[in-house]
């Protein structure tokens, strides 16, 4: 439980301290209130099983069993978006609540299969959300980057085809990234590593990462590193029974994108003080603190920060290294890196 305060003054600080997000569902960003709005815009009927209101939803996302819980909601819920413009409104929502909570690069995650098998168009879905990537930039001065997750309750041969049908998104940068989520233990890494491969072999500068360790055990992370080469995990929670793998994630600087109050939610812990995060801060295992679905799950990027401070209270110089960790490990140029590193040591020189 909360053992530290987070008073207004140590918010504002986490507030303005520059913040990377590398683990952010966009679907997942998808509030009970934009839900209903999209399916009246649309015309489309929710099942009988799908909370009647926003408030029944909010009541409902306090009492998911684990994940697999989730996911049957999620999948449901991503239903109401259909239009360019509905994934637009989306991203655009998220980018705005992301810049409001000190977020400066966000790396965000999209599950095309999820739409194209209700028949929508991965173009339609990568043109709304490109687009608002485009226009948070303008508008917000942020950074980001598209991850196309792949779902691993499909065949990878579906993933293939998902890759090769989003090819020229990866050739013209559109899609930076390649990542690998929903349901984890019965669908293990080395079921994808085909997927894995043919992004490598055929496109240069793509970033590869996949959950792993959120349910599945620490060899999940092992397999995800060996047989996928991600350079990043995300959650990775479960790498702390690992001790040879903790000194792996340590000795190469392979950042975990970690989300407390979504493995709360999801149950993985009961509370965010028994997450192995301190434990991971003195192995010196690079994490970045992330929301995972805010809709879903309670909390955005700072909710998260503050929810951290409140059970492990860090110091300022102690949240400036994972501020600067959550930075080396993202995607951006090094220009960008050095940029969002000056800031950090400005804003802890102006709280101290
Ligand atoms: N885990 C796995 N898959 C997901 C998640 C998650 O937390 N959110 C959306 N897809
Ligand atoms: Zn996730």
């Amino acid at each position: 439980m909360a053992k530290y305060e987070c008073d207004d003054k140590f918010k504002s600080f986490l507030q303005e301290l520059p913040k990377c997000e590398h683990h952010v569902h966009l679907e997942g960003t998808l509030e009970p209130s934009l839900l209903f709005q999209l399916a009246k815009r649309n015309g489309i009927t929710l099942p009988e099983s799908f909370p009647p209101s926003p408030e029944a939803c909010i009541e409902r996302y306090n009492n998911f069993a684990d994940l697999q819980d989730f996911l049957d909601h999620y999948y449901i819920g991503m239903g109401v978006l259909i239009k360019e413009d509905d994934f637009y409104d989306l991203a655009m929502e998220y980018f705005t609540k992301a810049h409001n909570d000190g977020c400066h690069h966000s790396e965000v995650f999209f599950d095309p299969q999820g739409h194209v098998e209700r028949g929508i168009s991965i173009d339609v879905v990568v043109k709304g959300f490109d687009r608002a990537c485009k226009d948070a930039t303008a508008k917000f001065g942020n950074t980001n980057k598209l991850i196309m997750c792949l779902l691993r309750h499909l065949p990878s041969a579906a993933g293939l085809e998902t890759i090769k049908s989003a090819a020229p998104y990866y050739e013209n940068g559109t899609i930076h990234g390649l990542g690998l989520d929903s349901a984890e233990k019965p669908f293990p890494p080395e079921l994808f590593t085909e997927c894995y491969k043919y992004i490598s072999d055929n496109f240069s500068n793509v970033g590869l990462t996949a959950h792993a360790g959120e349910e599945g055990d620490s060899t999940y992370v092992t397999r995800a590193i060996d047989q996928l080469k991600v350079t990043r995990i995300d959650h990775g929670v479960n790498s702390q029974h690992d001790q040879e793998l903790m000194k792996q994630l340590a000795d190469n600087k392979t950042m975990l994108s970690m989300c407390p109050l979504s493995n709360v939610k999801l149950q993985v812990v009961k509370d965010v003080s028994e997450l192995p995060i301190d434990v991971f801060f003195n192995a010196n295992v690079p994490f970045s603190i992330n929301s995972d679905d805010p809709a879903y799950f309670g909390g955005y990027i700072l909710d998260n920060y503050v929810a951290v401070h409140t059970r492990f209270g860090f110091t300022h110089e102690q949240w400036a290294i994972i501020a600067k960790n959550g930075i080396n490990g993202s995607w951006c140029d090094e220009e960008r890196k050095i940029e969002l590193r000056n800031k950090v040591d400005e804003v802890v020189a102006k709280h101290t």
